[in-house]
């Protein structure tokens, strides 16, 4: 019964996403091409889920959380083209395809990524106009969004996590924690797709009240699914993955593997997985339905020890 409703919201997202990217980059340019190339490609689409599983579970509106889907995984998209480049993490595959620099070139898989990070922002106050949100909800999803993704988000993760691997010797501990390393680069992203499913309700009070929890839950979401990303570099393959393994190990990152070992990571992932149940129970009422959110949990559960 949920796994129906995760794939009926996937079909949903992905249709919205075709159709989407019909609209703003169907133009037979080499740039639409290569933002195409990313967008389309198979991702897992665990961010549009946790928007829309949180708006499902919440009794929000699924177009304003189509929307924040949409944003977010061109945001996601954005920061994998950037994250793949030879000055980046080097890497030659993606989402079973080769990475989008070795299609297109850097200079065009530089754009792509540009494209992506500044029409998401445009799109999502294009589309929340559409169907009439409420103006002061429209500035909250997109600020929040904007302040996840950048400087104070992901930006901050992206570059802790390269000062880690290259030792550079002007950033201090604290800063290469690896809690602060994965909250920032995966945690705020993920944590903003739960909270904008809490938006989607567009009910201040109910907004108020769950912002704090809902937020938290995000970030064990976060923690776990970079705990996971960083088991199944050492444990996968490139078939299964889509993107080549080992490249954490070879590059000297700072991961869960590198400071705890691999049964210390899977048993702090099992750890989170644990807590994450807890905190679902403790907002749930007797109309909440986390079906979509648990096939998520229990995806992610599945992969620690696969
Ligand atoms: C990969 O993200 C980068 C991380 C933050 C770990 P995903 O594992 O969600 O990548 P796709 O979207 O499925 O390709
Ligand atoms: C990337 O983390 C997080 C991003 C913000 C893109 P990783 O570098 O571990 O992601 P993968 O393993 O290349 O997908
Ligand atoms: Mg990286
Ligand atoms: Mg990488
Ligand atoms: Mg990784």
């Amino acid at each position: 019964m949920s796994t129906m409703n995760s794939s009926r919201f996937l079909t949903l997202f992905e249709e919205f996403l075709l159709e989407s990217s019909h609209r703003y980059f169907s133009d037979d340019l080499l740039i639409n091409k290569a933002v195409n190339y990313s967008l389309l490609s198979e991702g897992k689409r665990i961010r549009p889920l946790f928007c829309l599983g949180f708006c499902h579970a919440l009794q929000g509106n699924v177009d304003f959380a189509l929307r924040c889907a949409l944003a977010v995984e061109m945001i996601h998209t954005y920061s994998l083209i950037h994250d793949d480049l030879p000055c980046m993490d080097n890497d030659d595959f993606r989402r079973g395809k080769a990475t989008n620099h070795k299609v297109f070139g850097e200079a065009h898989a530089i754009l792509a990524g540009d494209s992506l990070l500044t029409a998401a922002p445009h799109i999502l106050m294009q589309e929340l106009t559409k169907i009439q949100t409420n103006p002061e909800l429209i500035v909250k999803a997109t600020t929040t969004l904007l302040e996840a993704a950048g400087h104070f988000g992901m930006i901050k993760g992206q570059a802790f996590d390269i000062e880690a691997e290259k030792q550079i010797e002007n950033s201090s501990w604290e800063q290469r924690d690896l809690i602060t390393i994965h909250s920032h680069k995966t945690g705020k992203l993920i944590a903003w797709s739960c909270l904008s499913g809490l938006y989607s309700t567009q009910n201040d009070e109910q907004i108020k009240k769950l912002k704090n929890e809902v937020e938290k839950i995000g970030y064990s979401f976060g923690l776990l699914f970079q705990i996971i990303d960083d088991i199944l570099d050492a444990t996968s393959t490139l078939s299964a993955l889509g993107k080549t393994p080992g490249k954490d190990l070879s590059a000297g990152k700072k991961t869960y593997l590198s400071e705890y070992g691999l049964e210390g990571s899977r048993n702090l992932a099992e750890k989170i997985c644990e807590e994450i149940k807890i905190d679902l129970k403790k907002i749930s009422t007797e109309t909440t339905d986390w079906s979509v959110v648990s096939d998520s949990l229990q995806m992610l559960e599945k992969k620690i020890r696969s």
